[in-house]
C-alpha cells in the first residue's frame, strides 16, 4: 500500500510580474477571490487531501503570506470584544490545529524545479503534493484529494492534466500518454506545431521523492529556468508517472482574465452576492 501523503509544497517565490502593479507590495498569492486569498484556497485543498505539513517556498517579498497564517492576538481580542464571533471563528479556522507550516526561502527565483528542490529538507523520503496556488480549481472533491485517491491505487507519481486549445501549448507543460494515461513524454512550453498532444499539465502534482535526485542534475531549460517538467521527463526513464484528468473547473489566476472569471464565478455561487450582482435586493 503506498505511503500516505502528508506534505504539501507551495512554490510561492515567483514575482508575479503579470499582475504588476498590484503585486508590487502584495504577493500574488494573497490576491483575493471574493473574500479569501488564493493561498487560503490552496491550503484548504491540501488539508482536505490529508496534508498536515505545509511547506511554502518563499521569497523576502512574500513575508505577508507568513503573516496571513500567523496568529494575530490583538485583532482576535478586538473582534471578541466587539462580539464579531463569526469573523473571529473564520480567523481561527484559517489553519487546522494538526497542520504545521514550514517556510523556506528560495533566494533566487531560478525556476519552479529549483523551488521544488528547495523543499527537500522538509519533505524527506516521502511522496508529496506540489500545489501552484494561482491555478485555482473549483471541484466537489478537491483536486489534490482526487489525486491522493488515485495514488493510493498504484503508488506512481500523478500529474493533473486538462485539454487546452492547440494555440495555447506554448504556455504549458504538454504530455503524451498511452491508453492508460501513463506518460510517454513531457515537454515544457512546446510551440503548437511541436506539441506531442494538447494535454496540458496544470498546477497540481503528487510526486514520489525520486524526483529530487532528478532535480539535482536538471540543468536550465525553457526560459533559462530549472524546470520541474524536465525533472519529470528524467523520472520517466526509471519510474511510471501517470496523468490524471481531474473533475472540476480550473481558473488560471496567474493571468487577469482567469482571475476576473474566478471572482465572477465564485461570487455567483454565493446567493447573497449573486442577488446583488443581478440587481436584486438581498445585499
Ligand atoms: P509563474 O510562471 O506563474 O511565475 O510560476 P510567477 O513569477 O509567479 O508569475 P509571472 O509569470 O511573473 O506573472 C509558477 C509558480 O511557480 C512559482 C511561482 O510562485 C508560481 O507559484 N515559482 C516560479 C517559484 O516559486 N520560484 C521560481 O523560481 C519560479
Amino acid at each position: 500500500m503506498p505511503a500516505k501523503v502528508r506534505t504539501a509544497v507551495f512554490p510561492v517565490a515567483g514575482r508575479g510580474t503579470r499582475f504588476l502593479p498590484a503585486t508590487k507590495a502584495v504577493p500574488k498569492e494573497l490576491l483575493p477571490i471574493v473574500d479569501r486569498p488564493l493561498i487560503q484556497y490552496a491550503v484548504e485543498e491540501a488539508v482536505e487531501a490529508g496534508a498536515t505539513r505545509l511547506v511554502f517556498i518563499t521569497h523576502s517579498s512574500k513575508r505577508a503570506i507568513e503573516d496571513h497564517f500567523d496568529m494575530d492576538p490583538e485583532l482576535e481580542r478586538a473582534l471578541a470584544e466587539s462580539g464579531k464571533t463569526e469573523l473571529l471563528d473564520s480567523l481561527r479556522g484559517l489553519l487546522p490545529k494538526e497542520a504545521s507550516c514550514v517556510y523556506i526561502r528560495q533566494g533566487e527565483p531560478l525556476g519552479l524545479g529549483h523551488a521544488v528542490l528547495c523543499a527537500l529538507p522538509a519533505v524527506g523520503d516521502e511522496p508529496f503534493f506540489v500545489h501552484l496556488p494561482d491555478d485555482l480549481i473549483r471541484a466537489d472533491t478537491g483536486c489534490l484529494a482526487q489525486m491522493a485517491a488515485e495514488f493510493a491505487g498504484h503508488g506512481d507519481s500523478v500529474i493533473a492534466v486538462e485539454e487546452v486549445p492547440r494555440e495555447k501549448t506554448g504556455s504549458y507543460g504538454i504530455v503524451a500518454v498511452d491508453d492508460e494515461l501513463r506518460l510517454q513524454q513531457i515537454v515544457e512550453k512546446p510551440a503548437p506545431d511541436q506539441a506531442p498532444s494538447t494535454l496540458a499539465v496544470v498546477g497540481r502534482y503528487l510526486l514520489t521523492p525520486g524526483v529530487f535526485a532528478k532535480l539535482q542534475t536538471t540543468g536550465r531549460g525553457a526560459g533559462g529556468e530549472i524546470q520541474l517538467t524536465d525533472a519529470i521527463a528524467d523520472l520517466l526513464v526509471d519510474q511510471t508517472v501517470r496523468a490524471y484528468r481531474f473533475a472540476g473547473t480550473r481558473y488560471d489566476c496567474g493571468n487577469k482574465l482567469g482571475y476576473v472569471q474566478a471572482n465572477i464565478d465564485y461570487a455567483l455561487a454565493d446567493p447573497e452576492l449573486a442577488a446583488g450582482l443581478r440587481g436584486l435586493p438581498g445585499t
